[in-house]
């Protein structure tokens, strides 16, 4: 059984920022691609995982030594079992889009097909894979406004693969967030395994979600009664003229969404993608 080490530091809102918090960090030798952020009500909490012990004491060793004022200093340990390697029997690559291919980080050589590019992808430790239909859609949704958007918000991204592909579209400006850590960690290692970066990703729960700007492109794969509690705000994000996409919907959930979205002015009905089992839809924010 794997363990993980999680070092959690804990930052009051008024006390040190959760930026300079960074900046020691990076000082100290941990990579950006290491430290995951949580933003809280009231608090926000920059946490480092280390496979071994040893480096986690050391790690605390280190923070402390900073004798920094209103920072918690926490440890935990994550058990994992060997479900991630039965898990990897059976998966083969596959096209995702038109244009990608899903390659798992765990199949080394090999290639691409002719016309295809290739997304990597850790699919061990988060949702989004790409197999699910839910996903499969957005990703759909997302390539087919290809080059018509500059920026990208991705609301519960679990493995960042829709980060990858709106990326991969011409999104220059992305940001990502997720309600857990595991998710975002994996999105990190997934974005920076295919060469790429968000501009701002962390652990945030789209309850707390507090935009500092609009989006050209907004995606949100989440359960219908968060697609429902949230419509509001994942609406507000979307800048006018901008598109949305929301998926997660099962087939007899589509009413009650379409009737629903439809509350908000001036958003348009462009596109329901239909499954087996799920929906996703394409909405137009008017300008
Ligand atoms: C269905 S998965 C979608 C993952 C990926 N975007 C995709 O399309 O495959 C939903 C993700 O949303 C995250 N999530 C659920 N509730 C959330 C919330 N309130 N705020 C932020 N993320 C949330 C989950 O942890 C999960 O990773």
């Amino acid at each position: 059984m794997k363990i993980l080490h999680e070092v959690s530091l804990r930052l009051k809102r008024e006390g040190l920022s959760a930026d300079l918090m960074r900046v020691n960090l990076e000082a100290m030798g941990i990579s950006p691609e290491d430290i995951v952020e949580e933003e809280g009500k009231d608090y926000r909490k920059i946490s480092v995982f280390y496979p071994l012990a040893a480096a986690a004491r050391r790690f605390v060793r280190g923070v402390r030594g900073m004798k920094l004022k209103g920072v918690g200093i926490s440890v935990r340990c994550h058990r994992k079992t060997d479900w991630e390697s039965q898990w990897k029997k059976g998966w083969k690559p596959f096209a995702l889009t038109r244009r990608l291919y899903v390659i798992p980080l765990f199949l080394t050589g090999v290639t691409c097909p002719r016309g295809k590019m290739p997304l990597y992808l850790d699919t061990t430790s988060a949702f989004g894979t790409g197999l699910h239909e839910t996903t499969r859609f957005s990703a759909g949704l997302i390539e087919g406004l290809k080059d018509s958007f500059e920026s990208f918000l991705d609301v519960g991204t679990g493995t960042g693969i829709l980060s990858v592909v709106a990326l991969r579209s011409g999104a220059r400006y992305t940001e990502a967030f997720d309600i857990d850590t595991g998710a975002v960690t994996a999105a990190r290692r997934n974005l920076k395994a295919n060469g790429l970066r968000c501009d701002v990703l962390r652990v945030c729960d789209m309850g707390h979600y507090v935009a500092q700007r609009a989006f050209r492109l907004v995606a949100a794969n989440l359960i219908t009664h968060d697609l429902v509690a949230f419509r509001r705000k994942i609406v507000a994000c979307v800048a006018p003229g901008g598109h949305l996409i929301i998926s997660g919907i099962s087939l007899k959930n589509m009413p009650l969404v379409k009737k629903e979205y439809n509350m908000s002015a001036g958003l348009k009905c462009l596109k329901i993608v239909k499954g087996k089992e799920w929906a996703a839809f394409l909405f137009a924010r008017q300008v």
